[in-house]
Order: structure tokens, then sequence, then C-alpha cells
């Protein structure tokens, strides 16, 4: 089983919009896929047409044994469940405090799962909470969507000196750039820039679209009404990229 978190302190940056999108990529190439919506907002249950509702709620989950046959839902695409969020989401941070180990709570709820799933996206709310340290702890890879803005990268910089700090060294961390818009020059010098200091950064891009921003009316991946376009496309260049960092890793590792 493989975590990738969606993640970036901030929000409106499309973690929800490419959660939706990978994780249904993921699950049509035959992965059996999950994702599990950790934002109150319920962004994801919304763009799968999922009912936000979890039975017992974010303390349910947390307290007790969880019931993933009441609580995993069906998303209609072969090989893709979620875990949808409700309002009670937003005590999360509450109730993981009062564990005695606040940083492991997810990691006891997607461990029973570890044999159920070849992937698991987490669609992560914004913030730097004891959820997200969570998130840092379970993921294997921690996907950042960035707007290409100076701003966004002063944001990502933070967001490194505190992993380093935590020392979460088994965590891949894969920064890519959404919303590109070519004809804003901030936007071409930041893309253009990026790698001389970030050889990091995916080289893939998502450009700022109407297509995209239409899965708010159509309630569904990109793919499903967009198959052909050039953003379907952008996102498959996204996941392939991703797969390839990671086969790059994995053999570094080995030698
Ligand atoms: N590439 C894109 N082009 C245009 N609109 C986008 C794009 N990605 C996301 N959006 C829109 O931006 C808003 C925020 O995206 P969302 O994925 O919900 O961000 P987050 O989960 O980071 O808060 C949504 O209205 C979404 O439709
Ligand atoms: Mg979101």
């Amino acid at each position: 089983m493989k975590i990738y978190s969606l993640y970036n302190i901030k929000g409106g940056v499309g973690k929800t919009t490419t959660a939706v999108n990978l994780a249904y990529l993921s699950a049509s190439t035959g992965a059996r896929s999950m994702i599990w919506d950790l934002d109150p907002q319920g962004g994801t249950s919304y763009y799968l047409c999922v009912k936000p509702k979890v039975k017992g709620g974010a303390k349910g989950l947390i307290r007790q044994k969880p019931q993933f046959d009441n609580l995993l839902k069906m998303t209609g695409y072969p090989n893709l469940d979620l875990l949808p969020a409700d309002i009670s989401y937003r005590n999360m941070d509450h109730y993981l405090h009062q564990e005695i180990k606040p940083n492991s709570g997810l990691h006891r709820i997607l461990h029973p799962l570890r044999n159920r799933y070849d992937n698991i996206f987490l669609d992560c709310p914004p913030g730097l909470t004891t959820l997200t340290e969570n998130v840092f702890k379970i993921s294997d890879v921690l996907l950042v969507p960035l707007i290409p803005t100076p701003l966004s990268l002063r944001a990502y910089n933070r967001l490194i000196q505190f992993l380093v700090k935590r020392r979460t060294k088994k965590l891949q961390v894969i920064p890519f750039f959404n919303m590109v818009n070519a004809s804003k020059p901030i936007h071409r010098i930041v893309t253009k820039n990026v790698h001389e200091k970030h050889p990091i950064f995916l080289r893939s891009t998502i450009p700022e679209s109407t297509i995209i921003e239409a899965m708010g009316i159509k309630r569904s991946p990109v793919f499903t009404y967009a198959r052909e376009s050039t953003e379907a496309g952008k996102f498959q260049d996204l996941w392939k990229e991703i797969n390839k960092r990671e086969k790059t890793i994995r053999s570094k590792k080995k030698k």
C-alpha cells in the first residue's frame, strides 16, 4: 500500500482537484485505489457525488475500531473507493490530541486497509496541524501543488524547513505547479526559473483552465467529460512523472 497525500499549507491551490484526478487515473490502470477526504469542507466527496456523512463522525474514527464496511463508499468508478468527510472532521485535531500518541492516529486507522488497496490518496485540509503531522508521518509521497508565485515558493521553503526539523526522511516530497497561466509574466518567470534552485519540482504542470474548473459543475474527474482534452493529458503526464520519480528514488536507495 502506498500513500500519496495532496498537501499545501494554503487553500485553493488545487489539492482536491488533483487528488480526484490522480486517484481516478490510478484506479483506471487497475490499481485498487482509495481517496480519503480529510477536509471538513468535503470537496472530494462533492466531486465524487458521495453524501458527506461519516457514521460516528471523526470521534468514532479516532476512538473506536473503524467499521470500514460502513464507512467506505463506492464512487461508481471501477477500483476507486472513497472515505468521505463530514463537518465533524473540523474536530479531528481535538480528538487526535486526546490520544496517547497524537501523531499516530491516522496510522492506526489506515493500517487495517494495507492489504485492501494499492494506492491511497489523502486529500488534506490546508494548515499545519496535528492532523497534518499525522499525514507527514504516514505518507510515502507528499504531493504539493503550488500556484507559480514568489510567495508560494516562500511558503514551500518554510514547509521544507519544517519537514527537515521533523526528520521525516522516509517522506518523498514532490512539488509541482498548478493553475499555470502563461499569459501572466509572473507565472512565466517563476515556472522558467524554478529548476535552477529547486530541481525537485516536476517538469509537468497543470494549466489554469475552465475545463478543470468545470469539475465543480460536472462533479466528476476531468477524464469523464473531457477525455481527449489537453488538460486530461496534463494530468496523465503529471501521474506518469510522479511514478517515474518514485522509481528513480527507489533504485537510488537500492544502490
Ligand atoms: N488547474 C485549474 N484551473 C482552473 N481552476 C482550478 C484549477 N485547479 C483548481 N481549480 C479551481 O480552484 C478552486 C480551488 O481548487 P481546489 O482543488 O478545491 O483547491 P484546494 O483543495 O487546494 O483548496 C476550485 O474552484 C477549483 O475548481
Ligand atoms: Mg481541498
